[in-house]
């Protein structure tokens, strides 16, 4: 998996040996507790540890980068493949030592892996001492109180209305510069190898007031850029009437009409043209010619689209239950390019090895892979999910090897496809937008074209937050390189 592309934040990572995100905020703000967290998985997962730093704040915890000096220890887990749980287990198994000698310290299971185990996890990890699903976060000051009493504490309740929309996210991890805003949660979709439906519980759209409120007050705070996030985000949907119960207070009575994802892209890229607006994930069934228009209409929408299209097949998008096949996903690129150009950024995530797939659907993946020249994807093999429509009719039935040799093959594909996108960068002007040090050296920034392409320039004159005009000289399959232009 060493050559995946993962420099691009936004989407779902394979937690390997590490987590993908830890506390990185010391706070200090008085409080007399200290609260570390480690999240796993996708970015919506990382925006819930923001949420879930805010409740814990507002009851007596700062957070801290430095796990030993921790009175609560969260791990935010991630459930999406077999891998992901168990680096959370080896993870667990390691603060058992601490633990022992801190026995007062309270270990809690968040996220995905809460909600798909519940109770069993306090039974398998003995040293957990509370589990909270996704939409029971509300409920964490009142069971850690418990916990400290010594009483272990279990809420997974999946809510039908649950948003956060009231509770200002501490932001953890950024460069303060992107920010990430959660505008829906769950997903009503029921794609037959995917465990979030049932650890995340159904859709919901969050109120379009919040979204942009809160994208205003970023960009107030100096950030240039928000990633609206969802599983699926163009299905979000807010309807004055329907989403009654969701209201938090008068001022959401602004908003009087249905508002769909093309409306709420337009309303945010409305706070201001210095913001950049990005969105993920979109689904090829749902993603609109409207949201494209919209796309089109603002400078600040970024021009890329992370369209996961998972397979090449349309017999196994049909056992994927994905409801488009091979021809639905070309025509929607045709539009993409057509509407957005060749230069739109686009993205996928692939599956290699789903059930009963022959080497021609194989085939027919890298075919689709050609046809498209995505810039990047995340590429997996299958891992059956316990409980999915997969595990239950289908058998798992193709070797871990002949996994591995497809996913190594789409790979191999990917980053040759990669490499000829950045080529067609080469002598071209961008505008990017400088993020912070490129990894590499101090002497250098790295910035983000509209494209989500890394661009690496001297640093000149230029700070952190700053649009620079850039001339592409050089490329890999992985990042481009530039200098400032006047
Ligand atoms: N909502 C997004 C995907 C979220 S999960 C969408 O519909 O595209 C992120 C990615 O993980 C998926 O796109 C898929 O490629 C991969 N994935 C999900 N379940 C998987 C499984 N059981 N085995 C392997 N990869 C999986
Ligand atoms: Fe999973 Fe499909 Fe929903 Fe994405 S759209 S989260 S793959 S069920
Ligand atoms: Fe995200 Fe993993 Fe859950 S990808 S929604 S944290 S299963």
């Amino acid at each position: 998996m060493d050559n995946v592309i993962r420099d691009i934040s936004i989407l779902p990572t394979e937690a390997d040996q590490t987590c993908d995100f830890k506390t990185t905020v010391n706070e200090n703000t008085g409080k007399s507790k200290k609260l570390y967290i480690e999240s796993y998985g996708c970015q919506m997962n990382f925006s819930d540890s923001e949420i879930v730093a805010s409740i814990m704040k507002e009851n007596g915890f700062d957070t801290t980068a430095d796990f030993e000096k921790a009175d609560v220890i969260f791990l935010n887990t991630c459930s999406i493949r077999e891998k992901a749980e168990q680096t959370v287990r080896k993870r667990l198994s390691q603060f058992n030592a601490i633990k022992k000698e801190k026995p007062e310290m309270t270990i809690g299971v968040l996220g995905c892996m809460a909600e798909r185990l519940k109770e069993k996890l306090l039974e398998e990890e003995k040293i957990v001492d509370v589990v909270v699903g996704p939409d029971a976060y509300r409920d964490l000051p009142k069971l850690v109180l418990e916990a400290e009493f010594g009483a272990k504490g279990v809420n997974t309740f999946l809510s039908r209305e649950e948003t956060y929309a009231d509770i200002a996210p501490v932001r953890l991890n950024s460069n303060g510069v992107s920010a990430f805003i959660s505008i829906m949660r769950g997903c009503d979709n029921m794609c037959s190898f995917c465990v979030v439906p049932f650890t995340r519980g159904r859709e919901r759209s969050r109120d379009p007031y919040s979204i942009v409120l809160e994208a205003r007050d970023l960009f107030e705070k100096g950030y240039k850029e928000v990633t609206l996030l969802g599983q699926n985000v163009d299905s979000y949907k807010w309807a004055p009437e329907e989403n009654n119960k969701a209201r938090l207070n008068k001022k959401t009575d602004e908003v009087t009409q249905v508002v769909n994802f093309a409306n709420l892209l337009e309303m945010v890229a409305m706070v201001d043209p210095k913001l950049r607006v990005r969105f993920s994930t979109s689904h090829p069934k749902d993603i609109t010619d409207e949201v494209l228009f919209t796309m089109k209409k603002y400078d600040n929408i970024c021009k890329y689209i992370h369209l996961p299209v998972q397979s090449g097949n349309s017999r196994i998008l049909g056992l994927m239950n994905r409801t488009y096949d091979r021809e639905w996903y070309l025509e929607r690129i045709t539009k993409i390019r057509e509407i957005l150009g060749d230069s739109c950024g686009i993205s996928s995530d692939m599956i290699t090895g789903f059930c009963s797939e022959t080497e021609v659907e194989h085939q027919d993946t890298l075919s689709l892979m050609d046809l498209v020249q995505f810039d990047f994807s995340y590429m997996f093999y299958y891992s059956e999910r316990p409980g999915t429509l997969a595990a239950k009719k289908f058998q798992d039935d193709i070797p871990l090897e002949t996994k591995k040799r497809r996913l190594q093959e789409i790979i191999d594909k990917q980053n040759e496809l990669s490499l000829n996108r950045n080529k067609l960068d080469v002598g071209q002007i961008q505008e990017i937008l400088i993020e912070g040090n490129s990894k590499r050296s101090e002497e250098q920034w790295k910035g983000r074209n509209t494209a989500n392409k890394v661009v690496i320039i001297p640093k000149g004159n230029f700070q952190k937050g700053d649009y620079a005009k850039v001339l592409i000289k050089d490329c890999t399959a992985a990042t481009l390189f530039g200098e400032a232009v006047a």
